[in-house]
Parts: C-alpha cells; sequence; structure tokens
C-alpha cells in the first residue's frame, strides 16, 4: 500500500524546457498515478497533455517539498535575471529585511485617495509617500517646515501612492465627514469626485466590518454600504466605472471586497436587471465574499511572492472559515448572500473548492461572483508582480470555457465594452469644451 501523502502545486508553478527534481503526480478516478519522473525536462508537450486533459494542479510528495521548492526558487532566478534585461526592476524580496519592511508599511498604513484631499486645506495627519517597501513623509503636522499641514496645490498632478498611518484613520475619516464634504457642498463637485469620496468612505467601512465580522453591527453597516453602492449606480449608470478602482498598487482585502461587490452590482442591474432586493442580497454577499480571510495569517494573504503548497491550501480554508463565522450569525445573513460566499472559488468544470460543484450545481450568484473575483485579483498589482490588464483578463476568462459561465463572461464583456466608451465619449466632450 502507497502511504505517500501527497501536497497540491499548479500547472503554472512550472516552466517549460526545465528539468524537474521531483516526480510528480496526478489525481485519475481516485488514485495518484506517477505522470512524470523526476530529472526529466518538462517539455511543451508535456504542458499541452496537461492543458488537452484540463489538468491543472499537479501532485509532490511531501517529502520533496523541499526539492520543488528549490526548483521554483531557481526558475524565478532565472525569470528575474532575464525580466532585468529587458528593464524591468527585479523585486527586492529575496532579502528578509525587505519583506519585513514591505509588511510594516502594508499593515500600518492605509491608501487614501488623493483626489479626496482639497489643495491647501488643512490636515491634521500625516500624509507618506509609498513606495514599493516603505514610507516618506510627504507633508503634514509631524513635517516640521513650513506649510505643514496644508495639502500641496500641485497634488492632484503627484504619480506615487500615497498612506496614512493607520492610527490616523479616524483623524481621514472627520476630515472627509467635515473639510471634503464642506468643499463638495460649495464648489462644482463632478461625479468622478463624488463616487471618489464614496468610494473613501465605503473602504473605511469593509475594513471595520472585514476586522470584526462577528460583531453584527457590521453586518448591518455592510447592508447600508450595499445599498448605498446599488442607489449611486442606479442613479446614474455612469457612476459605475467611477465606483470601480481608477489605479490599485497594492493588494488590499478590503479594496478587493468592495471592487467585488461593485461589479456583482453592476453585472446584477445592468445586465441580470435583478428586482432591488435580489440585487441586495447578491451585493451583500459579494461585499462579504472574503471574510473568511480574518482567519488566515496575514502576512500568507500579502506574502510578496508565490505562495508555497501548505500556504496555499490554508488560504483556501477561507471559504469553509466563512462558513463558521456566518453560521454563528443565526440567520441574520439572507440564505442567498452565502451562494457569493460560499461558491467565487467553485468552476463550472468542478475543478474549483472547497465543494467541487459542477455546471449547474454553482448558483447564479456563485457564478457571477468567481468572474468579478479573477477579474479584479488579476488586473491587481502586486508588488512582485505586474497587474493584467482588463483586456488580458477578459481574454483568460473567455479562453477558460470549461471554468466559468461563458454567457456570463460574454455580458460581462460587453457591459464593460459600453461603460469604457462611454468614459471615453464623456473625456473626448471635456477635451471638446
Ligand atoms: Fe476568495
Amino acid at each position: 500500500m502507497n502511504n505517500n501523502k501527497y501536497v497540491t502545486i499548479s500547472t503554472e508553478d512550472l516552466i517549460v524546457n526545465t528539468i524537474l527534481n521531483f516526480d510528480i503526480f496526478i489525481k485519475s478516478k481516485d488514485q495518484t498515478i506517477l505522470f512524470r519522473k523526476k530529472d526529466h525536462p518538462f517539455t511543451a508537450e508535456t504542458l499541452s497533455k496537461l492543458v488537452e486533459h484540463k489538468i491543472q494542479s499537479l501532485l509532490i510528495s511531501e517529502d520533496e517539498v523541499v526539492e520543488f521548492e528549490k526548483y521554483y526558487h531557481n526558475v524565478r532566478q532565472n525569470t528575474i535575471t532575464s525580466l532585468t534585461k529587458k528593464g524591468f526592476s527585479p523585486p527586492v524580496f529575496d532579502q528578509p529585511e525587505n519583506v519585513k519592511k514591505y509588511y510594516n508599511s502594508h499593515f500600518n498604513y492605509y491608501p487614501i485617495e488623493k483626489a479626496t484631499l482639497i489643495p491647501d486645506s488643512t490636515v491634521s495627519f500625516s500624509v507618506y509617500k509609498k513606495t514599493l517597501i516603505d514610507v516618506e513623509l510627504y507633508f503634514g503636522p509631524e513635517n516640521q517646515n513650513g506649510k505643514s499641514n496644508i495639502v500641496p496645490a500641485d497634488i492632484q498632478e503627484t504619480s506615487f501612492p500615497i498612506v496614512i498611518s493607520n492610527t490616523d484613520i479616524s483623524l481621514y475619516r472627520k476630515y472627509l465627514q467635515d473639510t471634503t464634504k464642506e468643499y463638495f457642498k460649495q464648489n462644482y463637485v463632478s461625479p468622478e469626485l463624488q463616487c471618489s469620496v464614496i468610494r473613501e468612505n465605503s473602504k473605511l467601512i469593509i475594513k471595520e466590518v472585514l476586522e470584526d465580522p462577528r460583531n453584527g453591527e457590521n453586518i448591518e453597516k455592510s447592508r447600508d454600504l450595499v445599498e448605498t453602492l446599488a442607489n449611486t449606480i442606479l442613479d446614474n449608470k455612469d457612476n459605475f466605472c467611477n465606483l470601480l478602482k481608477i489605479t490599485s498598487h497594492d493588494y488590499y482585502t478590503y479594496m478587493h471586497s468592495l471592487n467585488v461587490c461593485t461589479l456583482s452590482i453592476g453585472i446584477g442591474e445592468i445586465i441580470l436587471k435583478l428586482e432591488r432586493p435580489v440585487l441586495n442580497e447578491m451585493g451583500l454577499g459579494a461585499l462579504l465574499h472574503d471574510i473568511g480571510k480574518c482567519t488566515i495569517d496575514p502576512r500568507i494573504i500579502n506574502k510578496p511572492g508565490r505562495l508555497t503548497p501548505e500556504e496555499f491550501k490554508s488560504m483556501q480554508n477561507h471559504v469553509l472559515a466563512a462558513k463558521g463565522i456566518l453560521s454563528a450569525k443565526n440567520g441574520s445573513i439572507p440564505q442567498r448572500s452565502l451562494f457569493p460566499i460560499l461558491q467565487h472559488h467553485e468552476r463550472i468544470s468542478g475543478n474549483g473548492y472547497p465543494y467541487k460543484k459542477k455546471g449547474d450545481q454553482i448558483h447564479l450568484f456563485g457564478r457571477v461572483a468567481a468572474i468579478v473575483d479573477f477579474y479584479d485579483a488579476l488586473t491587481t498589482d502586486r508588488p512582485y508582480k505586474k497587474a493584467y490588464s482588463p483586456f488580458e483578463t477578459l481574454q483568460l476568462l473567455t479562453n477558460a470555457q470549461e471554468d466559468f459561465d461563458q454567457s456570463l463572461v460574454k455580458a460581462f464583456i460587453i457591459m464593460l465594452g459600453k461603460q469604457a466608451k462611454a468614459q471615453e465619449q464623456k473625456a473626448m466632450t471635456i477635451q471638446q469644451l
């Protein structure tokens, strides 16, 4: 009897024309069978065979995880070297002190949008420029030179992302409620800017909810937020685009949750034309779809590099963890809101997780969540990896015929195309004025 234990790796971890220093296995009819022996090259032919049979994950013996790690590290090093030659700045995360710095800047600082800061207004919090692994004081009370508390007149023209310390979040919230709101009352404000403020307020709410998801009050806040977002899109369909991120320089679960919620409401409202109460239920599920991530080590969620097989496995637990968190809520979450949460990693082919549901076994809300979750995750920059463009991501969704509901994918592409065109036309009209 074979007592070997296996861990899962992705076919994407293997690079064509490299020698694998470990055996690879595949699962076939509940049996684990040897697919390629170690010390043999991983050829394009082998890869196409796997693709042909729709095999995306492979198994390696637990005893050979170290060998796999070595292989992965070497392959990655070579890729970095060849990218450096092409002028791509190499990641700095091979040095532990840089990883530490990155975690410090990621966990202790909060990204804000420049659009909500009014030039020449006074702030009571410090604003920092965010670099890849560090932060640098930009302006604010901590700066002792001259007009330290004044928002620079040229802030909107700068290109770097800005952050504030987590300890100043309540001061920023107050600024949004007082200074920004007051300015917006007295001046003409474009829908884009209005949406920036809605987005900033939404981010603050979602961050709070995800930090304390067991708190009943936070679930109520989530319902109100979905209502606000749906109203904003219903008022003016252009707002749908304005509510989506402008640029995202790094991954934050609360930003991802906001984008997944906005995209789901867009599909629900514009494509599926759902009745309002149903739309709200879908939106709530989309907003909370990654609620289980609060149980996962944040250093894994935000790891600046590819996850090890063990880390990947622990990450996958977030779906079932969500079930645990929400079952304690005793019906305060509508039944249908559970579908985006429990099914956003399921795939039509049955190759998803955690239940390996297939086709129609996946609820419509689960199929929508799978598409928008994939779309937003891939179009977000990571500190070690550039994001895919929307076009490339939509192409990947279209190519994954077996995994995603293609009628929804098609409608999603048309919807994004129409919105982009409307934005373009609006920009041209403004230019002509
Ligand atoms: Fe997820």
